[in-house]
């Protein structure tokens, strides 16, 4: 066949697929935001609505990476706007964002600008303030007030009577420690000033609660609402959700692999659902298969997520990529919290029924092992390990097509 017609068979494949509305089901690299595709959220749901509509309060959700958290923040900020009359200012932080940034749309809204940044040689960056409608002349004058009046005051100051709702997602990316605490201060401003307007914090679970470490004084206005992994039956209503969409049927054993596979991360739920669905649909199929959720891992860890990819392409990056994969593979069947070189080769010989002893692993560990993140496992003390990313254990399992048969 020449590649032409290659192509063709491409583009009839994808074109199938696209008109099946399957990516816009199962969607592993973008948030949730409609309620109803939220699943197994009840209890946070309930929680963001009470604190949220409590005067004096606003909220920060903390958890692990890629566990759930904007897709709970954006549907919660949506329906809570949409029920009590709320304007929703939507901040997806980056790198580049700093104190000024962060409040740009509720300043606009009150008509105050963040329009020019300028470069100060003692503090860094810093913004200036313009009103709206200052002619030029004025302008110069206005700047220099301005100057000194971005500060945490004059921010809640302004928006303090904004009827709406302020979502702060990818807090951990502020590099400033300053901007952070002039942050927490206007929260605690807004809150003595029993403010119309609410904040939506949303971070990884560390950085985030560093916000609240410095300021004891902000606990009482700001509740922490942590963020949890999903219940395999909640997983499961992700799959069934999708399927019934498609109309699509799964083998009664598919979902439950699925969801086991995914440890409690939505993420991986929809990564392999969407793969596995992709290609029953390419084969105009309704019936989803144990054999195709095998045959759909490969691409499932193609398309994950980059820093998993490449932490493990580096950890098996050897003469012994074989072995050193099954030794990942045993650890990731382990405790996920804590084990010890004893656990790997227990596992080790669970699964290949191959004799490991823990002198024959030290010198596979010393490649796969640091005493910080930068290494696949961490050494937590003497012996004992976990992975760096928690969701590791889930990534290796799909990669080596490990779906074992466990209770639910
Ligand atoms: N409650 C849920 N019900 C159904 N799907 C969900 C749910 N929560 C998250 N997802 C799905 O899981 C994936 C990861 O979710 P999300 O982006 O919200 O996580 P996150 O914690 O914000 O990740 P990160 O730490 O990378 O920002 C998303 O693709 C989303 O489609
Ligand atoms: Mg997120």
């Amino acid at each position: 066949m020449d590649t032409s017609s290659i192509l063709d068979n491409i583009q009839e494949t994808n074109d199938r697929i696209i008109k099946s509305g399957v990516r816009s089901i199962f969607t592993p690299h973008i948030p949730i935001i409609k309620v109803d595709w939220l699943k197994g959220r009840n209890k946070e749901l309930r929680s963001l609505f009470e604190h949220l509509t409590t005067p004096g309060q606003h909220a920060l959700l903390f958890g692990e990476r890629g566990v759930g958290k904007s897709s709970l923040a954006e549907t919660a900020s949506i329906e809570l706007s949409k029920r009590y009359g709320l304007t929703l200012f939507k901040k997806q932080c980056s790198r580049l964002d700093n104190f000024a940034t962060i409040f740009e749309k509720p300043l606009k809204a009150v008509n105050v600008d963040v329009n020019t940044i300028s470069e100060s040689k003692s503090t860094g960056l810093s913004a200036v303030l313009s009103g709206f409608g200052v002619s030029k002349d004025k302008q110069t004058q206005k700047e220099g007030e301005n100057k000194l009046s971005l500060n945490p005051s004059f921010v809640a100051e302004h928006i303090s009577d904004l009827k709406g709702l302020l979502l702060i997602d990818e807090f951990d990316a502020i590099q400033s420690t300053e901007d952070k605490e002039k942050i927490a201060e206007v929260i605690k401003l807004l809150s003595d000033r029993n403010s119309t307007l609410r904040i939506l914090i949303v971070g990884i679970a560390d950085s985030a609660r560093e916000l609240t470490m410095g300021h004891p004084s902000l606990t009482r206005c700001l509740r922490e609402i942590k963020v949890r992994r999903i219940l395999i039956k909640d997983l499961i209503e992700i799959l069934k959700n999708g399927a019934s969409r498609l109309k699509l049927n799964f083998d009664p054993v598919v979902m439950p692999k699925i969801a086991i596979v995914s440890s409690g991360y939505p993420y991986f739920t929809h990564l392999l659902a969407l793969k596995v669905c992709e290609d029953v649909i390419a084969e105009e199929r309704t019936t989803v298969t144990m054999r195709d959720l095998l045959n759909a891992t490969e691409r499932a860890i193609e398309n994950s997520e980059e820093s998993l990819l490449t932490m493990f392409i580096e950890s098996t990056n050897s003469t012994h990529k074989d072995k050193l994969e099954r030794i990942l593979l045993a650890a990731a069947t382990c405790n996920e919290f804590r084990f010890s070189g004893y656990d790997i080769c227990k596992k080790y010989y669970d699964i290949y029924k191959e004799d490991l002893t823990t002198s024959q692993l030290g010198p596979y560990l010393s490649k796969l092992v640091s005493t910080d993140n930068s290494k696949i496992m961490r050494r937590l003390s003497k012996g004992i390990y976990r992975f760096s990313d928690p969701r590791m254990p889930s990534f290796i399992k799909i990669h080596k097509a490990y779906f074992p048969d466990e209770e639910i």
